[in-house]
């Protein structure tokens, strides 16, 4: 990603903070669309098949209803699903500028795959709306048989594409998940991975552990979603069927739970997993949060498995995105951790760039040479002895007319003179090294 880093300025380590807030913000609304359309494509697809193998008209409409209600609307994938994932890449290009981490180009791939994973997923959702359609009009038995053929054939391929898109959308997405995470690890890990192959990371265990804890957290959220979606937002009142009801509870109520029951165990392994220097109280605080907060799942679990109170549902909903929002503050403080010392960097080059500026655009002051010399100077110089360097009545003779070179020597001095040990770098600016120049040549001679 060579050409973007044309692109980085400099920062403030207080634009560089803002930076890392608003990967907060773009991780808050990817990661539970993603899992969530992930989490409904998988449902949906495991129900389509059993429908179609087994000719259970309900199982079809599950799986239609899942895929619709999960997936939002097209413009819901561009603004949640690849824009987000395009804004994190050119922010890790910004923060992981001076390193070379190669989460860029990371976070590039999952974004060409994720945007193949969402189209593939969409083609799926409107041939289920098609699926429908024919069946209407098989339904409806035209008199005409070439029409009947022609409504078979259309059906028939509608069928095939929808497995076809359906599977590799789930294939492209489960890829995107995948190496989007092997990014933001590799970011978090950069001290102790330093500059590993791509195969190496993309399967090292603490990334597997990660890809395994977002299926969960995908599927318990999932499960989440469609008791939000089907018995909380007005649902309640659509759902008439009695044995549609039952079907989707049960679905709801067990992808929830298996997704949340192993949550927990991923959590810790990854927290284990993160190298100690990345490690803080606040780091610590968000996973207990998100741990508690699973916890709060499993009970509202039971009141909506057990007790049949679906009004718990927005709950469950809302408590399961707080678990998730609050890994994702976890992990991104990890991050910003793990980074500090670019962002150092990063933002120690931006104070002498301003300083540099303010130096060209600052209104003229007379800068004293004796005063420089004075300040700095005399420490090691005296004109006529010498002390920790060579007397000035020395060593000037050389530079006589040659108040450049001078300059060039103090800004950046080099090893001269074996019997002394060489200058340290006195750390002034252009100015001050212009006036004190002039002012030792003037003054040594008299
Ligand atoms: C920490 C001690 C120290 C300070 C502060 C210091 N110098 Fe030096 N300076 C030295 C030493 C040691 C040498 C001899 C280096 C050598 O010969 O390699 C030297 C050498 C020089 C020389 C001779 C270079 C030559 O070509 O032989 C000049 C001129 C000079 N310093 C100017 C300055 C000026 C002007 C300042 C203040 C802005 C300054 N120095 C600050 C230690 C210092």
């Amino acid at each position: 990603m060579e050409f973007l880093d044309k692109l980085v300025l400099p920062q403030s380590a207080e634009h560089l903070m803002l930076l890392h807030y608003l990967l907060i913000v773009t991780m808050f609304l990817f990661i539970p669309f993603v899992s969530v359309v992930f989490g409904g494509a998988a449902v949906s697809l495991y129900f389509r098949r059993k429908g179609i193998s087994t000719g259970n008209s309900l199982y079809l409409r599950y799986a239609k209803d899942i895929i619709e209600t999960l997936t939002l609307t097209k413009s819901s994938g561009i603004a949640l699903g690849i824009l987000p994932l395009l804004t994190a890449m050119l922010i890790s290009v910004q923060l992981l500028h001076t390193s070379n981490i190669a989460t860029d180009a990371f976070l590039f791939a999952a974004f060409l795959l994720i945007t193949t994973g969402l189209i593939l997923v969409y083609i799926f959702r409107y041939s289920q709306s098609f699926s429908e359609l024919f069946q209407t009009m098989k339904d409806f038995k035209s008199t005409s048989n070439e029409l009947n053929e022609i409504i078979t054939k259309f059906s028939r391929s509608n069928t095939s594409l929808g497995a076809k898109s359906g599977g590799w959308g789930l294939i492209f997405l489960f890829l995107a998940i995948w190496t989007f995470i092997t990014g933001i690890t590799a970011a978090t890990f950069s001290e102790v991975w330093g500059s590993a192959g791509a195969f190496s990371m993309l399967f090292s265990w603490q990334v597997l552990a990660r890809v395994l804890f977002f299926i969960a957290a995908a599927f318990a959220l999932t499960g989440a979603s469609i008791f939000f979606s089907f018995f909380y937002l007005g649902g309640r009142k659509k759902i008439k069927n009695e044995e549609y009801k039952e079907l989707v509870k049960n679905n709801a109520l067990t992808i929830t739970f298996a997704g949340a029951i192993i949550l927990p165990i991923f959590l810790i392994i990854n927290i284990y997993a993160l190298p100690a220097y990345v490690l803080s109280k606040a780091v610590f605080a968000y996973a207990l949060g998100a741990l508690l907060l699973t916890f709060v799942v499993y009970h509202l679990l039971y009141g909506i498995g057990k007790l049949k109170s679906f009004n718990l549902s927005g709950s469950l909903f809302f408590v399961m995105m707080f678990a998730i929002l609050s890994f994702i503050v976890q992990d991104q403080l990890a991050l910003a951790n793990a980074t500090k010392q670019q962002s150092l960097v990063l933002s120690s080059q931006y104070d002498t760039y301003i300083t540099a500026l303010k130096v060209e655009s600052a209104p003229a002051v007379a800068v004293s040479g004796e005063d420089v010399y004075k300040r700095i100077c005399s420490a090691c110089h005296q004109f006529d002895a010498k002390l920790v360097g060579p007397s000035y009545n020395e060593t000037l003779p050389k530079y006589e007319g040659k108040v450049d070179q001078l300059v060039a020597f103090i800004r950046n001095p080099s090893k001269v003179n074996p019997a002394y040990p060489p200058m340290p770098n006195p750390g002034i600016r252009p100015d001050e090294a212009k006036a004190v120049a002039e002012y030792i040549l003037s003054t040594y001679k008299k």
